[in-house]
């Protein structure tokens, strides 16, 4: 028998939900993800925990290319990787998962795009609505949460981890754009995006996220 695959706007639902997790570099949501699959684990859910760009063999090769600080790159070829590794990514990860009845929780998703570099780059959001359009039909995360944080907040955070990627290396103004595109998003799409005040101490964004994710999900 030929293996089904995922004809772009045809998706219907099954009972996994995917929640993805955005926010400005240094928001915090690597941090939360490790007690987002907890709380999902503890309650007998199954989770596949994933993200963008990456999650497969090409995602992460594209990854690398992309977050690679010596190559400079037009900001459509950035907008097309970005496709083009979810593209791959919900083909063999996210829709078989979701398929299977299990949960997908993805460190960015589409959202990222529209932030970084619609918001960032500046490229025009009806080219990036078609490209959404080309790779996910009309699918979109059952939930998307958003760590709000202060760009020097976010600047202090990451400067304190590691060295900086392609993108960490952007001016604090390229962080506002990305950060003004995401809650735009979020005013945009309430239902779906919840915003987290992430400038608050650790256990209060714990306390916030579990109180969303026990509201909505389960
Ligand atoms: P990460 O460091 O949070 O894993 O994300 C990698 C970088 O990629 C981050 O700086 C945001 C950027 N990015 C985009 O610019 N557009 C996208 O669509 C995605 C998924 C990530």
């Amino acid at each position: 028998m030929q293996k089904k695959t995922f004809p772009p706007g045809e998706y219907k639902k099954d009972p996994g939900k995917f929640i993805t997790l955005e926010g400005i570099d240094g928001a915090g949501k690597s941090t939360h993800l490790c007690g987002l699959e907890k709380i999902l684990g503890e309650r007998g859910k199954t989770v596949i925990v994933t993200r963008e760009p990456g999650g497969t063999s090409v995602g992460e090769a594209l990854r690398e290319l992309l977050l690679d600080s010596s190559r400079a790159m037009h900001a459509e070829t950035e907008a097309l990787l970005m496709f083009a590794a979810r593209r791959e990514h919900l083909d063999k990860i996210i829709l078989p998962a979701l398929a299977r009845g299990d949960w997908v929780i993805s460190d960015r998703f589409t959202d990222a795009s529209f932030a970084y570099q619609g918001g960032g780059r500046g490229l025009a959001t009806q080219k990036l609505d078609k490209l959404e359009q080309w790779v996910q039909g009309e699918f979109q995360p059952d939930l998307t949460l958003y760590f709000d944080v202060a760009v020097e907040v976010g600047r202090q955070r990451i400067s304190a981890i590691k060295s900086a990627d392609r993108f960490e290396k952007e001016q604090n103004e390229f962080f506002r754009r990305v950060r003004e595109a995401y809650l735009q998003r979020a005013q945009r799409f309430p239902h779906r995006i919840k915003v987290i005040d992430s400038n608050q101490p650790l256990d209060e964004v714990k306390k916030s996220l579990e109180k969303i994710i026990l509201s909505i999900c389960l």
